[in-house]
């Protein structure tokens, strides 16, 4: 027993990430190397419970490793230390029970962050640089297609004219695809304009439904849409809440085969407002299932239907509705269709006193 107790302390002390443990009388238990580094401590600096936070700049309260900060069990938060110079940690806390339950301590797991932080960023800026780069020209080369298909350059034959609306068609995708990165990029630094106001989300599904419908009609996909009678009002951007669902329901209809069957319902669930869609698509295999919410993701079991996109569309719907204080989650089986679950948070009413 003493053996696997000292094998389990030398496995701690020699892991890759820090590891803080306090146990239940808020003693410091664990504190391997990795930890003490990456919370700034020097090798020789004497590290107690009363210090451990000495370097951490963000911390909400000095019982951040007993209690955590606001913080869930196994939901990561991000710690930013001053020394030796200034880094982010992930953190993730657990609570550590024994066989019967008894609380034994608080387990935190941290591990050094700032590179990904940093290419994040870079690629954040050269996102936002190239689409602003992007979007000038663009817009030039639309409008020499619509002065020439007007006829104001002179006569244009039909062969001509044909040409022309192919590259409106292909300016127009390299517009959405611009503006889609516009997009993140002003999610991403936070300079996201919203305007709120009561909204109403079936005319929202309603809008996105009549845009759609060329495609669905020209697809033969039948929509069974269950809008409720009682309309959920919900505090949201009107413009950005279509541009959610378009990219839901963009995705339903871009990825049902022919004659397949979409539902959309409404329903009520936990003082949110809840928007499901379900399609009769090919589904996202499990193994994909956690990363198409990340941006430029697309499944290689979709690639062919997905091409005209660019892996943006659930990175920026997720975004927006967190934007909300809302959520989106996804249930899918590989081959047996996907279904999108959209939550809005009704709007709190305050009681008159
Ligand atoms: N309803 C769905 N059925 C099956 N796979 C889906 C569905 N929705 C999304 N996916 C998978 O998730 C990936 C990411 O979706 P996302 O909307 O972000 O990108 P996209 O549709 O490929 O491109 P974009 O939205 O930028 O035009 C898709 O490429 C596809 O592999
Ligand atoms: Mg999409």
């Amino acid at each position: 027993m003493l053996g696997k107790t000292c094998e389990i302390d030398r496995m701690v002390k020699s892991m890759g990430e820090g590891v803080v443990m306090i146990n239940k009388q808020g003693e410091l238990a664990i504190l391997n190397s990795m930890a003490k580094q990456a919370l700034g401590f020097s090798s020789d600096e004497e590290v107690t419970i009363d210090n451990l936070v000495k370097y951490i700049t963000n911390k909400k309260n000095d019982n951040f490793f007993r209690k955590g900060v606001e913080c869930k069990e196994y939901v990561p938060i991000e710690i930013e230390v001053s020394n030796p110079c200034p880094h982010f940690l992930s953190a993730i806390q657990t609570l550590v029970k024994d066989e019967n339950g008894e609380e034994l301590g608080i387990v935190t797991i941290l591990r050094d962050i700032s590179k990904d932080k940093e290419i994040n960023q870079l690629k954040s800026d050269f996102i936002s640089m190239v689409s602003h780069d992007l979007r000038s020209p663009l817009a030039t080369i639309k409008n020499v297609i619509e002065i020439l298909l007007a006829g104001q350059a002179g006569e244009v034959t039909d062969a001509q004219e044909h040409l022309l609306k192919l590259a409106d068609k292909k300016i127009n995708t390299l517009n959405y695809l611009v503006a889609d990165l516009l997009d993140l990029s002003k999610i991403e630094s936070g300079q996201m304009r919203m305007e709120f106001a009561l909204m109403d989300v079936v005319e929202a599904v309603q809008d996105v439904l009549t845009t759609l419908d060329k495609t669905v009609q020209e697809k033969n996909i039948q929509i069974n849409a269950n809008l409720l009678p009682r309309t959920p009002k919900v505090y949201g951007d009107y413009q950005r809440i279509v541009q959610i669902f378009m990219n839901i329901i963009g995705n339903a209809v871009k990825f049902t085969d022919n004659n397949g069957l979409i539902t959309i319902q409404l329903s009520e669930e936990d003082g949110y407002a809840k928007i499901s869609v379900k399609d009769t698509g090919p589904g996202i295999a499990s193994e994909d299932v956690n990363k198409i919410f990340d941006k430029f993701f697309q499944s290689e079991k979709t690639i062919e239907s997905s091409s005209k996109g660019i892996g943006l569309g659930l990175a920026i719907a997720k975004k927006l509705i967190e934007a909300h204080k809302g959520k989106i989650e996804v249930e899918s089986k590989f081959g047996e269709g996907s279904t999108f679950h959209i939550f809005f948070p009704f709007l709190k009413m305050r009681k008159k006193s």
